[in-house]
């Protein structure tokens, strides 16, 4: 008999599901008698004992569904030594729920965040299994995490219908895409949609490329332009300043996002037409797409099976096409980046892309 936990943490993604799915499929076909208790919103569930016993029959018809069943919710790693509002140490009722309910090991399904925690508990002696969720994919120590391919999809379909209307009214449009600190979304919906310039914060842009660019294509006779702008793009100037200049810059921050700044700045030096567009959280919403439909039941697959095998403290990655397992301790804490040297941005340079660089 098995008894596992298991809790999806931080914010959503497509395939949540699928891969809890996975999971408890592959443990069911083994044979081996399972009980699945499942944490509801995240570490919430694990830190104040709110969790629902779960059955086949809640795993039957999920692995198309968005969202997640167990609920999810943010719970910041540098809190998770701080007592709560009443006193509790969170840590301690953390592993006291898991010894409470005798369970064998906890399956985290989370990003960056989740990842520091999920290492932490491993630390503190209890067995983890983690699966690698975020539309950011900036997850260290894997390829690629679930929820990225969905979200590349609705980033680029956004692009797509812009497009059209860029077209007909000749204009600067900025989709302004997720992907937090890194580019990873941005880069490849841009890619995916056509965008002719794409700004992402691993490469800080100069307002006057963007506008030399800009200025190419007219003088190619192109009337419109389409701008991929990850909500982490940064400026030259804005990167060379000291974390502690820049927040207390963005203090008195007057736009939005990003994207608002840069369609101010080139509508005053150019006197263009310039619009916003920001899909926001319907890049994490909907149903998963086929590639992370599999690609979430391969992971969740391997979970059980190392589950089955008493193998604890991993991360369940992907790299060169291979599904492979991490270390916990190696994964938390790093951010994958992309890097401005990548083949990828090369060849995006190649054809045209500007990055504003
Ligand atoms: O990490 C996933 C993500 O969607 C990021 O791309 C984005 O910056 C952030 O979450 C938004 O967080 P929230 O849902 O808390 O507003």
């Amino acid at each position: 008999m098995k008894r596992i936990g298991m809790l999806t943490s931080g914010g959503d993604c497509q395939a949540l599901n699928a891969a809890m799915r996975g999971v408890v499929k592959c443990l069911s076909c083994s044979g081996e008698a399972v009980e699945i208790y499942g944490f509801l919103e995240g570490y919430k569930g694990l830190i104040y004992g709110d969790f629902r016993m779960l059955t086949g029959a809640d795993f039957s018809g999920i692995l198309t569904k968005g969202g997640t069943i167990l609920g999810s919710s943010r719970t910041p790693f540098k809190l998770m030594r701080e007592p709560d509002e009443n006193g509790l140490d969170k840590v301690e009722a953390m592993k006291q729920n898991y010894y409470k309910l005798k369970l064998d090991c906890l399956v985290i399904l989370g990003g960056n965040g989740t990842h520091k925690t999920a290492n932490l508990l491993r630390g503190e002696g209890l067995n983890v299994v983690t699966l690698p969720k975020t539309i950011d994919n900036d997850l260290w120590g894997t390829d690629m995490t679930f929820g990225f391919q969905s979200a590349v999809d609705i980033a680029t379909d956004c692009i797509d219908c812009i497009h059209t209307t860029a077209a007909s009214h000749g204009r600067i449009f900025i989709v302004e895409v997720m992907g937090h600190k890194v580019g990873w979304l941005t880069l490849n919906a841009g890619m995916a949609g056509g965008a002719d310039i794409i700004l992402i914060p691993e490469i800080p842009y100069d307002i006057n490329k963007i506008i030399e660019a800009i200025n190419a294509r007219a003088e190619r006779g192109s009337k419109f332009t389409i701008m991929a702008v990850a909500e982490g793009a940064i400026s030259k100037e804005d990167a060379k300043l000291s974390k502690k200049e820049y927040k207390e810059k963005m203090k008195n921050y007057p736009y939005p996002s990003v994207s608002y700044e840069i369609a101010d700045k080139i509508q005053k030096k150019t006197g263009l037409d310039v619009r916003v567009t920001v899909p926001g959280h319907t890049q994490r919403g909907g149903s998963p797409c086929p590639y992370d439909r599999v690609f979430a039941t391969r992971l969740g697959a391997e979970a059980g099976k190392m589950i089955l095998n008493g193998e604890y403290g991993f991360m369940v990655g992907y790299k060169n096409r291979e599904v492979i397992k991490v270390p916990l301790e190696e994964v938390a804490g790093k951010l994958k980046m992309v890097s401005p040297d990548a083949t990828i941005v090369q060849e995006a340079k190649l054809t045209g892309i500007s990055f504003g660089d």
